[in-house]
This record gives structure tokens, C-alpha cells and sequence, in this order.
């Protein structure tokens, strides 16, 4: 006997209500109503959860949800049925489990979108009232940036990155990707060639073309891009873009080895790398490797951003680069008008100062480590994960076309999942799922695994 509207339950996946809201929703309304007569007992989640095509565990979310308010009770033997007498509504189980945001009925898995812990976004305030009380700046600033700042930055390197680096070495830049094509403009040659990763950056590849460079695909495998293909290669490749702690987007981790190969390429070629550190500042397995810029400075232009920790939307960032590079990178700069904004400096400034960055960033390293394990546990089964221990994603890798199906699947019940196969232009094998749980609560995540999991049961692999 089951309840005759339930799987009339009507799910509006552009609804800001999550699943388990609307469908607790719709059974308090049918109980409130007496269409549900005290007594009936409910389908099993599982019979539910597939007549309305979502997990398991949204049905599972919504019953605890109905029984922690009393309008739903549990027995041995008979399953889940309409409680005797409905109490007042207690605890939202539901609603608790999210945060400040409403909750939104499609998840989205993004990668690089991070999580600021509230007492950041409360020293982020403060910092700008420090900002507040100096005079409006009235003249072009330094273009390689505010000197107190880069003397910040260079002690930030040293303790978090172990590397040592005089101010004079850093240029502030308006994040990774403008640090990246600012010094691709002012290096340009006729003819010069980037290699970067394939799959990678795609805004990598673009600002290295709007910087009047070619591009080589390079291919990369668990470790991150393959040096030996780039060292067979004929091109006149000047330049090798690079993301070796945590290769974007499968997370490969380049060997010391391999990092000790890539600079004897460059050097015997007399070639620039381009070291692109997003996210180093969360691993939570081994210790971080040295940073290609600490193994060879005279060779690399080192990019760091703030977009993991604080943002994107801040658009700041740093490079670090040889003494004479950093020279022709500020002239080039200060020839287009392209200086870094004062009040944003100083902000960041006051951040490093007081502690609040090394504090935000131990804060979010502890939970992207908890998210890590939940996708590892949910995923592991599947195939093989790629990243796991670093950043705020880890990559399942698959047949590229059983992940752009599973992808659409999941879409299809609200969770979106970007491809690897988004981030590729000439190696589109193999593809995967990127898993990005930076802002996502551990509920929608949970959620999303499972949705995914259950997406991953149904495609032969
Ligand atoms: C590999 C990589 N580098 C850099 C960035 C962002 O850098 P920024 O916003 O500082 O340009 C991202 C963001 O997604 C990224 O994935």
C-alpha cells in the first residue's frame, strides 16, 4: 500500500528548494491534507528514489527530514508509514545541513571555486577598513607593484612554499592568467611556440595566443605533461607552460625526476617554464615538492594567485621571475598602461600581515581534505582517481565518452559535472569527470556522488 500521490511528487530542478525540501514538502502537504491517512505506509526510499530518478539518499533525506518533525515514525517490519500524530515541526535536519547560502537544487561541481571560511571574509572586511582611511592614490603606481607587498609575498614563499625570493624578483599581476599572458606579451619572438599541457588551461592556451604565440599540444599522463614527447618534438618551442603540483584539470603530481627533466630540456634549449601554482597551498598527502622556481629560478616564471583562497573575483596574483625578465615584464607594462590597483594591494597586504591568509587557508585546507575523502570513498570503486590529496578536485578518469554520458545523466538530476574533456583541443583520451567540492556543502556533495555513483552503475565502463 503506497501513498497514491507520491510518485505524482513533482520535482522543479530551477525550484531554489533542494530535493529533499520539495519532496518533504510535498508529503507533509498530502499528510496535512489527510490525503495521507495516518497509518499508510510510504514506498522504500529506493522505490521512490527511482520512480522520481534521483539518489537514494534524497528520498532517505527527505523521510529523516518528515520523522524528525513527527509526521513520519519507522518500525521493524513495516517500514516507514504516517505517524499517529504529527507534532510540531522540530529540528529542519534539511535546512541545517547547509550554511549561509539557500539551497539550490542543482549542484555544481566546479573546480577552483574555493570556500572562504567566515572568519576570512570578516578579515577581509577589516582589511579593507585599513584600506579605507588612506587618501585616494593620485598617481600610476610601481608596475611591478607595491614593494611592502611583494616583501610580504617573498616571506609568504619562503614559509609556505620554500622558496627564497628577493621582492625584486616579484611582479604583482591581476591573477595567474593575466601574470601569464603579461609576460608572454613582453617575451614574444617571431615564430615562438608555447608547449602546454593537453588536457589543461584552456585560458592558458587562449592568453598564449592573444600573446602571439603558437601552441604545442603536449599529452599527460598520471604523473602530469609527458617531457619525453616535448624532448622528441622538432617545434621551436621557447616557452612550456606547466602545472606540476596538481596538473590541471587530471591533478597528476610531477616527480622530481620529471622536474629535474623539464629543466635539463630547458635549459639545453634554452627555453622559458612557465610554472603555474594555483593551488599549492592545499595537499594533504605528501609535503609539496619544490617548485620548479626554486629548483631553477634563472629558468622559470613562477605564477601564484589569490583566486584559490580568496577568490577569483579579486583578480590578484604575483610572478616571480629572473632579475632581468622581471625588468623587460614592468617596462612592457608601464608602455600599455597595465598597473596594478593601490587599495587592492594594500588589502591583500594587511591580510598577510595580521595572519588571516595562513589562518583562511589552514581552515579550508581541513575541510577540502574531508571533501577529498568523501569523493575517494564515494568514487575509488569506479576507476581510477586522479588528484586525490591536493586542490579543491580530483578526477575520475574514464572512456571519454562514458564520461560526456555520465555527465549528461547527472545533469539531467541537477548535479552538473564538468568534463575532461572540456579542458582538452587535441588529446581527448582519455576523458573523465572533474570533481570540484570547493563551495560545495558536505550534503550537495554527498548528494552528487551518490547521483553520480548511481549514473556510473548504469554505463558499462
Ligand atoms: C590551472 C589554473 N590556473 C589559474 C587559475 C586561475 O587563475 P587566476 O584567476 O588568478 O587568473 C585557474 C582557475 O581556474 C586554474 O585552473
Amino acid at each position: 500500500m503506497f501513498l497514491p500521490s507520491a510518485v505524482a511528487v513533482v520535482l522543479d530542478r530551477t525550484d531554489r528548494r533542494s530535493l529533499p525540501i520539495q519532496i518533504a514538502d510535498h508529503l507533509r502537504a498530502d499528510i496535512r491534507s489527510g490525503q495521507a491517512a495516518v497509518g499508510l505506509r510510504l514506498p522504500s526510499s529506493r522505490k521512490l528514489a527511482a520512480e522520481l530518478h534521483v539518489a537514494r539518499g534524497v528520498v532517505e533525506r527527505a523521510y529523516e527530514q518528515l520523522i524528525a518533525e513527527g509526521w513520519l515514525a519507522t518500525a521493524q517490519g513495516s517500514g516507514t508509514f504516517v505517524a499517529e500524530a504529527p507534532s510540531p515541526v522540530v529540528t529542519p535536519i534539511v535546512k541545517a545541513a547547509k550554511t549561509t547560502e539557500p539551497a539550490l537544487s542543482r549542484v555544481e561541481l566546479r573546480p577552483g571555486v574555493p570556500w572562504t571560511p567566515p572568519r576570512a571574509t570578516a578579515a577581509w572586511r577589516r582589511a579593507w577598513r585599513d584600506v579605507g582611511v588612506l587618501p585616494p592614490p593620485f598617481k600610476d603606481p610601481d608596475p611591478a607593484g607595491d614593494f611592502e607587498l611583494r616583501s610580504a609575498l617573498s616571506q609568504l614563499l619562503a614559509r609556505a612554499r620554500g622558496m627564497s625570493v628577493e621582492p625584486e624578483r616579484i611582479v604583482i599581476t591581476s591573477g595567474a592568467t593575466h601574470g601569464l599572458g603579461l609576460a608572454l606579451s613582453a617575451l614574444r619572438s617571431p615564430d615562438a611556440v608555447l608547449a602546454l599541457e593537453d588536457p589543461g588551461y584552456r585560458s592558458a592556451a587562449s592568453a598564449a595566443v592573444a600573446s602571439g604565440w603558437s601552441l604545442f599540444d603536449v599529452p599527460v599522463d598520471a604523473h602530469g605533461l609527458r617531457v619525453d614527447i616535448l624532448e622528441q618534438s622538432s617545434q621551436n618551442v621557447r616557452g612550456v607552460y606547466v602545472t606540476p603540483s596538481h596538473q590541471y584539470p587530471t591533478g597528476g603530481l610531477l616527480p622530481v625526476s620529471r622536474r629535474n627533466q623539464l629543466i635539463d630540456f630547458a635549459r639545453a634549449r634554452d627555453v622559458l617554464l612557465f610554472e603555474d601554482d594555483y593551488d599549492s597551498e592545499f595537499r594533504y598527502d605528501v609535503a609539496p615538492l619544490p617548485a620548479l622556481a626554486q629548483l631553477a629560478p634563472d629558468r622559470v616564471v613562477y605564477l601564484g594567485t589569490v583566486a584559490k583562497t580568496l577568490g577569483s573575483g579579486i583578480r590578484l596574483g604575483w610572478l616571480v621571475a629572473p632579475a632581468e625578465l622581471v625588468e623587460r615584464i614592468t617596462a612592457h607594462r608601464k608602455s600599455i598602461g597595465d598597473f596594478p590597483s593601490v587599495p587592492l594591494q594594500r588589502a591583500l597586504l594587511s591580510l598577510l600581515r595580521d595572519g588571516e591568509w595562513d589562518r583562511a587557508v589552514r581552515t579550508a585546507r581541513r575541510r577540502y581534505r574531508e571533501r577529498d575523502r568523501s569523493v575517494e570513498n564515494a568514487l575509488s570503486r569506479f576507476g581510477e582517481l586522479r588528484g586525490l590529496g591536493a586542490g579543491m578536485h580530483t578526477t575520475l578518469m574514464l572512456d571519454a565518452s562514458v564520461a560526456e554520458a555520465v555527465a549528461s545523466e547527472a545533469l539531467r538530476r541537477g548535479v552538473e559535472v564538468p568534463t575532461v574533456g572540456e579542458s582538452a583541443r587535441t588529446h581527448t583520451q582519455p576523458g573523465g569527470l572533474v570533481i570540484g567540492y570547493g563551495r560545495v556543502d558536505a550534503a550537495d556533495l554527498e548528494y552528487a556522488l551518490e547521483v553520480i555513483g548511481d549514473c556510473l552503475e548504469d554505463h558499462p565502463r
